[in-house]
């Protein structure tokens, strides 16, 4: 299935900028279950639906050659760029490809070591999906998906005016792909541990939050049907209200909670 709704080179700009970088606690499990005995090495990983590239980068720390793989064209822009602008990962380690993760003709059978999904899995056809995993995964590969949930603020009243905002502007575009929950999805290979949450906590502006609820698929489709709307601007206003402080006038960090959920499975040998 492809879905081009990340197509727009301004919501790939802002995804490279506002969607947050996952926990090193994440890679850390990635490399725990693809180093464990069974498991086939760390030679190959593919990351699917890669965006701009938040869950890939952290991979070549763990494996020799990384593919990102993105149906949109502009995110895998963004990826490229930012991958020339850190210059820490060469082309002959890390590689960017635009296409559907529904085709990974460009992997032979029985070569990859590891698949991700990170934040991508509601937007695949699983059938098809899980065919090319089952066939581009080495005896032993290891296929993990993870996903998060929208950071909380630490005010009552910053998460009471996140949830109206939402409801009063977002949720007539909602669709089921928004908040996706990794239990209702079945994931191949037995998926031993069940699954696992990571906690991601960051401080952030309120530039940064309200910048991270635009990346949602809904604030864009939002703002295709009302493309000269200020409600972004008045969130921001409204939030920056609450952390302001009075007396110095000087912005408060917004302390986010978040839980990143994590499924693994592995081919059998
Ligand atoms: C919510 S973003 C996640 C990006 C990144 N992995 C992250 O964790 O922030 C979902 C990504 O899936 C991509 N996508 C959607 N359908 C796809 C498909 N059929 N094949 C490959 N990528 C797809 C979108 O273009 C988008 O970049």
């Amino acid at each position: 299935m492809s879905i081009l709704l990340f197509e727009g080179v301004t919501h790939a700009e802002l995804y490279a900028k506002y969607r947050p970088k996952y926990p090193d606690a994440i890679y850390q499990l990635i490399g725990d279950y693809c180093r464990a005995p069974g498991a086939s090495g760390l030679s190959v990983a593919v990351d699917i639906g890669c965006g701009s590239g938040q869950g890939t980068f952290p991979l070549c720390d763990i494996f020799d050659h990384v593919v990102g793989v993105d149906i949109s064209q502009s995110q895998i822009e963004q990826a490229l760029r930012l991958q020339n602008l850190d210059n820490k990962y060469g082309a002959d380690r890390l590689k960017f490809l635009v296409g559907p993760a529904e085709d990974l003709s460009f992997r032979d059978d029985n070569s990859v070591d590891l698949i991700s999904v990170a934040a991508a899995i509601h937007w695949l056809d699983a059938d098809k999906f899980y065919k090319e995993v089952d066939r581009i995964l080495k005896p032993g590969g290891s296929l993990i998906v993870y996903t998060y949930v929208l950071p909380k603020p630490d005010k009552e009243e910053a998460v009471q005016i996140e949830a109206q905002f939402y409801k009063e502007h977002l949720s007539e575009y909602a669709s089921s792909r928004i908040f996706p929950k990794l239990e209702d999805y079945e994931i191949p290979y037995g998926d031993e541990h069940g699954v696992r949450s990571v906690p991601m906590n960051y401080s952030l502006s309120v530039q940064e939050y309200v910048g991270l609820i635009t990346t949602l698929s809904v604030s864009q489709t939002y703002l295709q049907h009302n493309p000269s709307s200020e409600i972004f601007d008045d969130l921001t206003q409204r939030l920056l209200n609450l952390y302001t402080d009075p007396v110095t006038k000087e912005e408060i960090p917004m302390y986010t909670t978040s839980t990143v959920t994590v499924r693994t499975g592995r081919k059998p040998l």
